[in-house]
């Protein structure tokens, strides 16, 4: 597709296709630069497949995705269903949190949201588990680039994974900055595991700056899409990269520049998610279907393929309209929650949904990790059970 029909396209979309919540969701990838050596290096197949037991509940048996073959089971397409275990952790015991997820914190009473997991239909996710992550993130780097849904989803992983250490002080910003720091970068290094988790801003993922000279003065800005953003050259060498992008790409960001998120939208009487099985809209395939023609139209380059995953968290998250920050992402000094016409049905309260984001970034991972060190592994020295 080129860069002018994808344009197009865009222009095309309804502002209620974009929805207040989920398309900037739609297009969460991940790119995989692995160390192959460093992989099939002490590589053990046991231990990976922990499952998260219960299953969907209609008594079936489903098997565990690392467990099937690559493709046979959609962890996208499922159900959220009630889990007694979750959250997974408590955003009072995680400093690495903005004041603005902290939404329990902040004054929000229910509690419902923080208890649903996601269940694919046909199989099972493994039980996030932050040692193993750690282990297998250990002398490397997890990079996230995208917008603030991605800065959510990246403090998010911080706190699951810091679940796992127990001196607090060997998780740091390698700069020395403060998470609540808005723009730029971040970096957080987990030090008895020699791993990054880094955070880029790049709302558009592509080239921002100024218009060119002799513009009409309503061009406020250019985004050049066959250029990476500014900061490309610092995600080099990363071992995972996960871009998202999406929730800028409309008029008010690219003709107005800082549109509001935090008005227009209402979600703060919402206490549950959408249980039926609606189907997914057209709207929400959106950025699915590019990704779909970039992969098809480049297929044969089977090296570029094989390190692309789509995170595609569009449909589990559209029917969690409960689960955004809504009045409650004001932090301690505010004295309460926020005015209800200035409402965030974007971002997300932690915990709660990007967590589920990233269950499911642990099982492609793992997936990932486990479909190299088969390749690179003789057949007979690998332990299936
Ligand atoms: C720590 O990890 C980095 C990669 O992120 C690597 O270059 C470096 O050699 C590692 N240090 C040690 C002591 O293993
Ligand atoms: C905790 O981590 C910090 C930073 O790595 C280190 O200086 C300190 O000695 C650690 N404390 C303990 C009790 O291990
Ligand atoms: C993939 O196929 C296209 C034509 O369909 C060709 O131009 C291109 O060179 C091929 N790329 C590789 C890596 O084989």
């Amino acid at each position: 597709m080129t860069q002018l029909e994808f344009l197009k396209k865009f222009k095309r979309l309804k502002p209620s296709e974009l929805g207040c919540f989920c398309i900037s969701l739609c297009f969460i990838l991940c790119l995989f630069f692995l160390d192959y050596r460093s992989v099939s290096r002490g590589f053990r197949v046991r231990g990976w497949f922990g499952f998260s037991g219960s299953g969907s509940g209609s008594g079936r048996e489903l098997v565990g995705f690392l467990e099937t073959g690559r493709g046979e089971c959609n962890i996208f397409d499922g159900n959220w269903v009630w889990d007694e275990r979750y959250p997974l952790y408590e955003s009072k015991d995680c400093l690495l949190l903005d004041d603005g997820f902290r939404c329990s914190e902040n004054g929000r009473i229910d509690r419902f949201y923080t208890k649903w997991r996601w269940q694919p239909k046909y199989c099972n996710l493994p039980r996030f588990d932050a040692v193993t992550m750690l282990e297998r993130l250990r002398n490397r780097r997890l990079v996230f680039v995208g917008d603030s849904i991605g800065r959510n989803q990246w403090e998010s992983l911080l706190c699951l994974l810091s679940t796992a250490v127990s001196n607090k002080s060997s998780i740091y910003e390698v700069n020395g900055r403060p998470i609540t720091k808005h723009t730029g970068f971040l970096v957080f290094k987990f030090a008895d595991f020699n791993c990054t988790i880094e955070y880029y801003r790049a709302p558009y993922l592509v080239l921002q700056s100024r218009p060119p000279a002799g513009s009409p003065k309503e061009v406020r800005t250019t985004l050049k899409l066959d250029q990476m953003d500014w900061f490309a050259g610092k995600w080099k060498g990363a071992d995972v990269i996960v871009f998202n992008t999406g929730h800028w790409w409309n008029s008010e960001k690219t003709t107005r520049e800082g549109g509001d998120w935090k008005s227009g939208g209402s979600c703060h009487l919402e206490t549950l998610p959408d249980l039926s099985s609606s189907p997914v809209s057209s709207g929400a395939m959106f950025f699915p279907n590019i990704f779909g023609s970039v992969l098809s139209e480049r297929q044969n380059e089977s090296a570029f393929i094989a390190k692309l995953e789509l995170l595609d968290v569009t449909y589990m998250s559209s029917k969690r309209k409960d689960g955004h920050a809504s009045l409650y992402y004001l932090g301690p000094d505010a004295g309460g929650p926020a005015p209800l016409r200035r409402q965030d049905c974007s971002h997300w309260c932690l915990p709660g949904v990007p967590d589920s984001w990233n269950e499911l970034l642990y099982a492609v991972f793992l997936k990932h990790e486990y479909s190299i060190a088969a390749t690179a592994s003789a057949p007979s020295s690998i332990d299936l059970e």
